[in-house]
């Protein structure tokens, strides 16, 4: 069936491609939304897009989840289609990035197709409808944290079919108009509000869109940070007997020097994950016109630096934190790749614009068949052996 949806979306995609991006990607935002309020849409979707393959099953922060593909942040910033994103297959998916208060982010048009390069620019600038709104819509969801045990609950409940889930990251940031000396403010009041709905958060310091954001980075800047974050979860984990993982997301842009930084400075913080990467600034061997737009580039261009992050952050960290690869991930052997140089699981972004929604069953599958030649039993066997 997931070949039939992929037939629709190929027969669609000239109409979906043919106007501006952002409006395309809302206009998809908004009919999700309002087709997953029927009743059995959610369980259809998840039983023609969701496969078992027990080889990828894993083990994420010491949460079991079906397998180790993700929905990278930005796709459903304000949470609200990620149900019917868990039904797509995917093992974990990450919501926002979310700014303590809302606000509009840059002046549009603000996300570029590179067709040519199977890649994107964007220059969002954290458009988000804050941490409230998006608190009030994750309270309003029973939030049940495996498909195990959503389906132990009551398989035949709607609300708990709608809402089950497998891991769900939240990626926080500041406001644009918080300066960087208050920057952590605004991660810790992000925090404070979502802590009862993510089985992780992400602390977004790289995205290139937002003034001055990389700079959290720094080794002052990113000590200082993390003292006031990690104290705050610890706080709130105590408070509420639970621990939540804590990861932090890098850009594909530090040199060697900030990378190491960065890794050095994970390590004195109680950190649990790192991402890698966020979008590049780099624009070296592109075809599109469309290069010459400002922002961050994401998809294919961006692969083989992301996955070279992935290595050194594997050959400095090891297994101490759990990576994340992400970027131009469209395959079974690119995620393949990015675990074999030290991910424990991959994101999808751009991909899933090019490929449509049957391209998570399709990258599950391929990673699977590609275990199965070399003679692996479980995914997690072959994390970082090329590094
Ligand atoms: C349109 C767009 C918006 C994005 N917004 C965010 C965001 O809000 N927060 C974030 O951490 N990353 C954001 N990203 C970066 C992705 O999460 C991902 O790190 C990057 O695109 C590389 O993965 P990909 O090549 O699979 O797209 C965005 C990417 C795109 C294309």
């Amino acid at each position: 069936m997931s070949s039939s949806a992929d037939f629709v979306f190929r027969q669609l995609r000239p109409l979906f491609f043919s106007g501006d991006a952002e409006t395309a990607h809302e206009r998809m935002l908004s009919s999700v939304e309002m087709v997953s309020k029927i009743p059995g849409v959610i369980p259809f979707l998840r039983r023609q897009f969701r496969e078992d393959l027990p080889v990828l099953h894993t083990k994420l922060f010491g949460k079991t989840v079906n397998n180790p593909i993700g929905l990278a942040a930005g796709f459903d910033k304000d949470g609200r289609i990620y149900p019917a994103l868990f039904a797509l297959g995917f093992g974990f998916v990450e919501i926002g990035t979310v700014t303590p208060l809302p606000q509009a982010g840059n002046p549009k048009p603000r996300i570029f197709r590179l067709l040519e390069d199977q890649a994107l620019v964007n220059r969002l600038g954290f458009n988000s409808q804050g941490i409230q709104k998006l608190a009030g819509k994750l309270d309003s969801g029973t939030k049940v944290n495996s498909p195990e045990e959503a389906d132990t609950i009551n398989q035949s409940s709607e609300q708990h079919e709608k809402f089950s889930s497998g891991m769900l990251g939240i990626n926080i940031g500041k406001n644009g108009d918080t300066s960087l000396e208050r920057a952590r403010e605004d991660y810790v009041s992000a925090l404070s509000a979502l802590h009862p709905f993510a089985d992780y958060f992400t602390i977004n310091i790289s995205s290139p869109n937002t003034e001055g954001l990389q700079r959290l980075q720094e080794k002052q800047m990113l000590r200082e940070l993390l003292e006031s974050v990690c104290s705050r979860r610890d706080k709130l984990d105590q408070n509420n007997i639970r621990q939540t993982p804590l990861l932090l997301k890098l850009s594909p842009d530090l040199d060697d020097q900030g990378l190491h930084d960065c890794t050095r400075i994970i390590k004195e913080f109680p950190i649990q994950g790192v991402i890698a990467t966020n979008t590049t600034l780099d624009r070296q061997q592109l075809k599109s016109s469309q290069k010459i737009e400002q922002g961050g580039l994401s998809g294919k261009p961006l692969k083989e630096r992301s996955t070279e992050v992935v290595r050194v952050l594997f050959q400095e960290l090891g297994n101490e934190v759990t990576i994340i690869g992400t970027g131009g991930v469209f395959s079974g052997a690119d995620a393949y790749e990015k675990i074999r140089a030290g991910a424990a699981a991959v994101q999808i972004y751009t991909a899933l614009i090019y490929e449509g929604p049957g391209l998570v069953k399709r990258v599950k599958q391929e990673l699977a068949e590609l275990l199965e030649r070399d003679g692996i039993n479980c995914v997690t066997d072959v994390i970082g052996i090329d590094s």
